[in-house]
């Protein structure tokens, strides 16, 4: 096999998209391996996750530093010693600036709540509810300076139901995301999801020929 992409996963959470992160590149076979898992919060649950399964943690802690650059160079250092080729976010709670996803740019990806470019920002089953939208989701998408933009990789959609409230929704995007952003850094690793522009062509990814209706007919 040829050598395994080497991925840095950044935290500041419970890690739920980790684990699912650690569980698939648990595979010997998988395409991609997690070098290091970096907090910016102290005892952050993620980290217990990635040490229980035998990956290095770091914690560097935002509190720490004088600024956003000084934290961020610290980052890119910690990422690099391990030899770090992508960059996942996964519930890291920081803005970067636009010098650390340039640094990183198309090799860095992360995972958002709601189907881009739909409902950016915080908050989104919440907004979703409100807007009173038939399908929510999440997204995979290449990290670029604006936040929640940049060119997508990988989408799953989700019905919105007549009973939702934030929780029941989200937690039925949550078991979503778990899915789609192992499968998202499978494509990235296996050189399937190639940037063009503003956009990620897929290259024998499959994929669904229907459309889906809410409520269904
Ligand atoms: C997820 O909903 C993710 O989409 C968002 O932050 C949350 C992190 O959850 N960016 P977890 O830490 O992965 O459980």
């Amino acid at each position: 096999m040829t050598s395994r992409l080497k991925v840095g996963v950044l935290v500041s959470g419970r890690g739920s998209n980790l684990q699912a992160l650690l569980d698939a590149c648990g595979d010997p076979s998988h395409p991609a391996e997690i070098v290091t898992v970096i907090s910016n919060v102290p005892g952050a649950y993620a980290l217990e996750r990635a040490a229980k399964a035998g990956v290095p943690t770091q914690t560097i802690d935002h509190k720490g530093f004088s600024g956003r650059e000084p934290f961020e160079a610290a980052l890119t250092a910690a990422l690099e010693s391990a030899g770090v080729q992508l960059v996942c976010l996964a519930g890291f709670m920081r803005l970067l600036t636009p010098g650390f996803v340039t640094h990183w740019h198309d090799r860095m990806i992360n995972i958002h709540p709601s189907l881009l470019p739909s409902f950016k920002g915080l908050h989104t089953h919440e907004r979703a509810l409100a807007a009173g939208v038939r399908f929510h989701g999440c997204t995979v998408h290449y990290v670029r300076a604006d936040m929640d933009a940049g060119p997508i990789i990988v989408q799953a959609a989700v019905p919105v139901l007549a009973d939702d409230d934030a929780d029941a929704l989200g937690a039925r995007v949550l078991e979503a995301e778990h899915r789609i952003y192992p499968l998202a850094l499978r494509l990235v690793a296996e050189g399937k999801a190639v940037v063009d522009g503003e956009r990620v062509l897929l290259r024998d990814a499959g994929g669904p020929d229907h459309s889906l209706v809410n409520p269904l007919d």
